[in-house]
């Protein structure tokens, strides 16, 4: 069955959606985007999706194509129209296309593009078999808050941890702090027992898993601390996990080809997973979607 993609007003065949040549998105990155996980037919976050799109399109001045409730029929509507149960659905919005030229142009109107893929349903065991990652500078822009589509950087040192047989890579800051992954965030228990993953400012993008997770823990008494973790922490820490809405929770069982703990799966990482599955089928995402830098 050949896939169909939303672009500027039209459902199209995906293999035949194309955006102009003078779209800003296309020629300055001038645009953001979403990722929304759909779990047995259903829409994962839909809120603080909705939220942090609002903030990224406010924060860059580029206006909504179209209001929120309209806008999320389309969003179901390419889900409807590609039979996905599980998987991601994509939306990009951007500036829209005008003649090429640095300042924003004064009659623009907002492209907005929306694709729909199928993928494997969430699988605890294949979460939790455990993935590598590596570390590497953090030499994105100062607003990591906004979710740009300039991810030249991410895709660097993604494919940087592809070559060293990683899945992942984190990205250290200047002062030796863990930012988060190239499109995940990070989490490590440290070796006295603390679940951390950084807190939120302009230096990560505030992840709708990572909301998740973390009110599944209050809801549970899982104690934990929202503060930047250092790269010695992580290589010292007894468990670590990203994550995403593509990746869930998935446990970190290599950093730099060092083993974090015992070099499994860790039981506060395990318990996490099924806390946070729980929770997504029980509530949707997140209730509390208000903050983003
Ligand atoms: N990435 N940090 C970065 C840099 C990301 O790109 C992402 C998401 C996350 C996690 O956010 P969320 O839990 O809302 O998915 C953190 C998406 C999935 C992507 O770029 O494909």
């Amino acid at each position: 069955m050949s896939r169909i993609a939303y672009v500027n007003g039209q459902y199209v065949p995906h293999s035949e959606g194309a955006v102009h040549i003078e779209d800003r998105g296309y020629q300055f990155a001038d645009g953001v985007y979403e990722v929304f996980a759909i779990h047995h037919g259903k829409l994962i976050g839909v809120q603080g999706h909705m939220d942090r799109l609002g903030h990224s399109l406010s924060e860059l001045r580029i206006d909504w194509p179209m209001k929120p409730g309209p806008f999320m029929v389309v969003v179901n509507e390419v889900v409807r129209r590609n039979h996905v149960k599980n998987g991601l659905v994509y939306i990009q919005v951007t500036r829209g296309v005008a003649r090429r030229d640095h300042p924003f142009p004064a009659d623009c109107v907002s492209s907005m593009v929306v694709t729909a893929k199928k993928m494997k349903p969430l699988d605890k065991v294949a979460l939790s078999k455990g993935i590598g990652v590596i570390t590497i500078p953090d030499i994105r822009w100062k607003r990591k808050d906004i979710k740009s589509v300039s991810l030249l950087p991410n895709c660097l040192g993604k494919q940087q941890a592809r070559e060293a047989g990683a899945f992942e890579a984190w990205m250290i800051d200047d002062q030796g702090m863990v930012t988060e992954g190239t499109s995940t965030n990070a989490w490590i228990v440290t070796k006295d027992g603390e679940l951390v993953t950084r807190d939120i400012s302009s230096a990560i993008l505030n992840g709708i898993t990572r909301l998740a997770v973390l009110e599944a823990a209050k809801e549970a008494g899982v104690s934990f601390s929202e503060r930047p973790f250092s790269e010695q922490e992580a290589l010292e820490a007894k468990e670590a996990f990203i994550t995403s809405s593509t990746s869930h929770v998935k446990a970190v069982t290599s950093i730099n080809d060092n083993p974090v703990g015992n070099g499994h799966v860790g039981e506060l990482t395990a318990r996490l997973l099924d806390l946070y599955v729980d929770f997504i089928e029980a509530k949707g995402g997140p209730q509390h979607t208000d903050k983003w830098n």
